[in-house]
């Protein structure tokens, strides 16, 4: 597609439609905006414009669609799949002046943001209402609610709670023509026609810019507990994993984490420390969360009993706020650490949750049938793993040539256990290539008009998404 380029006209038009003039164009800001979290990938937008309110993001969009500028929405820029790169120039529409509370409804636990409020602020504020937004992706203390709901971002708490999704009850939606729309109602349940608001949550801003939303928010739970497990077999802690399920329990957090991903992490990451056995293969971190203590104990008693049907070795129970926080530490660092060691590329693997120990071993066969090695860690109560391809001493050729062929074999290993491309990150740019996989050609098309209802002239994110 031939774009528009922006020049001295759409620039001064840029300008006009913003009361407060933030536009900016020099090569550092430029840059700034131009990558998120995806591996080293670098595409600077022609501008960056920064509105305050939906009416500025309209304006802008009309002079975009007037002139066939691309626009490519940006939250916290903490994106893995690279939602937010601009990879045809244009505009980089930076939301994050658009970050009011605009109101906590405490009648019927609702909350009404704009796009660019921090998860955090936003879980931190209605905490100290005694309410609780559960989605926490682990970047949480940068990434937005805007890019969350773009990316339908989950984290470890989606195992209890559900994923963004799940607490989005309405949108309001700057459409690729400039025109406003709210996607449905503030209701807990809506069978009103076609739900456009689960259409736009985890649409990567291809399809419209999220300036308000509206979310749904539960009774913050008073008390939890949390323990690390390690297991001489990374087998049997995922085979753990859905037997805790089926022991009646569901925790607030089951995650998983290989060896080399607490190796990493306590490498990486300052004032972590941890004496872990050398036959310890991997660990699963279980959390339970509610409002009686007693409770929470039997279920850490039915857990453990679980454990140690896994062979699993001695558990460590975290005591103390400051214990808690380390550990999540540790955990949440897992992908910063990673990166920080080495070029990689990070797959976001998703399959039914008994399913996990066959995605596992298969994804190592597949390193090993190529040469490469693996960092697998995530959300494994909800069959979902984060898998880190690292490059090490592999040859630029084989990265580029090689890698993406293996790439495609652990997707298909993922489709083929009923599973699918990505949990949590999206598809964005670097996994659109591999829709094919997930998809037929009839879903496919049907995905592409849909995006031709509300684009049709495809300047809203173009490039990602859909194969090319
Ligand atoms: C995590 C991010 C990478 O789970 O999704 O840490
Ligand atoms: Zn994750």
């Amino acid at each position: 597609m031939n774009y528009g380029r922006v020049d001295a006209t759409v620039l001064a038009a840029l300008r006009s439609a913003l009361d407060s003039g933030d536009v900016l164009s020099c090569a550092e800001d430029l840059q700034h905006y131009g990558h998120d979290e995806t591996e080293d990938l670098a595409f600077p937008p022609e501008v960056v414009v920064r509105p305050r309110k939906t009416d500025e993001v309209s304006r802008v969009v009309k002079v975009c669609a007037e002139h066939h500028i691309p626009i490519t929405p940006i939250g916290g820029r903490t994106g893995l799949s690279g939602g937010a790169l601009c990879v045809h120039g244009g505009v980089g529409l930076a939301l994050d002046r658009m970050d009011r509370i605009v109101e906590i409804d405490e009648r019927n636990l609702q909350v009404t943001v704009e796009p660019g409020v921090i998860t955090q602020v936003l879980q931190d504020a209605v905490a100290a209402k005694g309410l609780y937004y559960a989605p926490d992706p682990s970047s949480k203390g940068s990434c937005t609610i805007g890019g969350n709901i773009a990316e339908n971002a989950g984290g470890p708490r989606a195992v209890k709670y559900g994923v963004t999704r799940d607490f989005v009850l309405n949108l309001e939606v700057v459409l690729p023509s400039g025109e406003v729309i709210w996607t449905g109602a503030n209701t807990l349940k809506n069978s009103t026609g076609y739900d456009l608001t689960r259409l736009i949550v985890g649409s990567e801003g291809t399809l419209g810019i999220i300036t308000k939303a509206v979310l749904r928010l539960i009774p913050l739970p008073k008390e939890n507990r949390l323990m690390l497990v390690p297991f001489n077999s990374a087998t049997k802690a995922c085979e753990a994993v859905s037997a805790v399920f089926r022991a009646g329990i569901t925790p607030s957090a089951l995650e998983f984490l290989e060896r080399d991903a607490i190796d990493f992490t306590l490498q990486h990451i300052e004032g972590l420390s941890m004496g872990i056995a050398p036959e310890v293969q991997a660990h699963l971190l279980l959390e339970v969360d509610g409002n009686h203590g007693d409770v929470l104990m039997r279920e850490c008693e039915t857990i453990l009993c679980v454990m140690e049907a896994h062979e699993c070795g001695e558990v460590l129970f975290a005591e103390t706020a400051a214990e808690k926080d380390a550990l999540w530490k540790l955990r949440r660092n897992v992908a910063v650490a990673v990166k920080a060691h080495a070029i990689y590329k990070e797959e976001d693997t998703v399959v039914p949750r008994f399913a996990l120990p066959d995605l596992l071993a298969g994804i190592k066969e597949i390193g090993r049938t190529y040469g490469f090695r693996t960092i697998c860690y995530g959300h494994a109560g909800d069959g979902n793993l984060h898998v880190n391809i690292i490059k090490e001493a592999l040859s630029d050729a084989f990265w580029k040539d090689e890698l993406p062929k293996a790439i495609r074999e652990i997707f298909q290993l993922t489709v083929g256990l009923g599973g699918t491309l990505s949990g949590e990150h999206g598809i964005g740019l670097v996994q659109r290539s591999y829709m094919d996989i997930a998809f037929s050609s009839t879903q496919l098309a049907l995905m592409g008009a849909i995006k031709r209802v509300f684009d049709p002239h495809g300047i809203m994110n173009p490039g990602k998404v859909l194969p090319a």
